[in-house]
């Protein structure tokens, strides 16, 4: 990369293709470029063969099978096939969902759009680290309960929900357990069984691989989930998501995964060394919180509020240095305070700038230590233009 472009911190938000996801794409785009629905000659022999390779290493990363994984465009789609698709067909048994108030908008939306129907949802409160409470989940499941969504990470500030225990209520009380994993898969360890997750919605952009591919993973086993597709065509992907598969991508898509998962151990090892070190230098500030629990995060998630400060006035004196997200998002001019953190009870005062640091792969301890100094250096000028 340039030495003059800003260094790359916003890992949530996508992540550069790594080189070697991109070798194993690229002869699906010329060679091998069959359809592999195509039943009747080799090209289209060779495509199928890719796609269910990969199907097979995306399986075995989440501990399912490969007739459980439905790919889709990316982790918004698998949402809103999950929930739309959920609703559809369980409706008859019941039409009240559960969620979160910090989940992603790919998960929130549907919901609302859902409720434009008659369906009633919970939209569950999250403790002052971003944690759910199981007691008041179990609390807020009724008879007419049809399905629970629970973010894997979240995408501002990094926090693990405890899928096995959620999964776990969920099950004892007879309630499909859906997950949003989109910033989780390849950067903790996810296993669909040992956590009673009945769907799980991926995306490979987040994991160094491509944009625009994605997957759903449906349980079809105890219990057997029945989803009502939201796209109908040519049948493919067993009913559940008809168009034809885009063979590069999904080749790509696995890589990414299967490369996420080798280096795991030692990756999140760096980057939590990284990210810790990032914090305790930042600390070093007055009026510097830390948003989201300490520990029980994504390894690159660095989430602070910064007291004094206007948030727009920051991210834009940092560009030059660093790519960063500043926490709050822009609608129509007005600079509106992000969702999450407002649940997180933080004030929605503007004076409170936030920063969102998500730290990755090609991130040096050299980079940290600059980006270190860069926001510390601009927060205390922006303080001293207040007074
Ligand atoms: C938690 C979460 N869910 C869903 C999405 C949407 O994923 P995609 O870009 O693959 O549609 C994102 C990323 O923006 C995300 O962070």
């Amino acid at each position: 990369m340039s030495h003059h472009r800003p260094i790359y911190l916003d890992c949530h938000a996508t992540t550069p293709l790594d080189q070697r996801v991109l070798t194993a794409m690229l002869p699906y785009f010329t060679e091998h470029f069959g359809n592999p629905a195509s039943a009747t000659h080799q090209y289209g022999w060779e495509a199928e063969a890719a796609v269910q390779r990969s199907r097979q290493i995306l399986a075995e990363a989440i501990h399912a099978t490969p007739e459980e994984i439905v790919f889709t465009s990316g982790a918004t789609e698998a949402n809103n096939l999950a929930i739309k698709g959920i609703a559809e067909s369980y409706f008859a048994q019941g039409r009240h969902l559960i969620t979160l108030q910090t989940e992603h908008n790919a998960v929130l939306d549907p919901c609302r759009y859902l409720q434009s129907l008659g369906f009633e949802v919970t939209y569950l409160p999250v403790q002052p680290d971003g944690l759910l409470d199981l007691d008041m989940l179990e609390k807020a499941i009724r008879p007419d309960t049809i399905l629970v969504s629970v973010m894997a990470a979240n995408n501002e500030i990094g926090v693990l929900q405890p899928l096995a225990a959620i999964g776990e209520i969920c099950h004892r009380h007879q309630v499909l357990f859906h997950t949003d994993a989109a910033q989780a898969i390849g950067k903790i360890p996810l296993d669909v069984t040992a956590m009673q997750i009945d769907l799980m919605s991926l995306t490979a952009h987040k994991v160094y691989g491509p944009k625009g591919i994605g997957a759903l993973y449906v349980r079809r086993n105890h219990p057997r989930v029945q989803l009502a597709p939201q796209l109908h065509g040519g049948g493919h992907e067993r009913g559940m998501r008809s168009g034809t598969l885009y063979t590069p991508q999904i080749v790509g898509f696995a890589e990414a995964v299967k490369l996420g998962l080798w280096e795991m151990d030692t990756e999140t090892q760096r980057l939590v060394e990284l990210r810790d070190r990032l914090w305790q230098q930042l600390n070093c500030l007055p009026g510097i919180h830390l948003n989201g629990h300490p520990s029980q995060r994504l390894p690159g998630n660095l989430n602070v509020s910064i007291e004094q400060v206007e948030g727009q006035a920051l991210a834009l004196g940092l560009q030059p240095l660093a790519a960063v997200s500043s926490g709050s998002a822009c609608t129509s001019a007005k600079i509106q305070p992000s969702h999450v953190l407002t649940a997180l009870g933080r004030s929605p005062n503007l004076s409170y700038a936030s920063l969102r640091f998500g730290i990755g792969r090609l991130n040096t301890v050299e980079e940290i230590d600059r980006i270190a100094a860069g926001a510390i250096a601009t927060i205390e000028c922006l303080r001293q233009s207040r007074r």
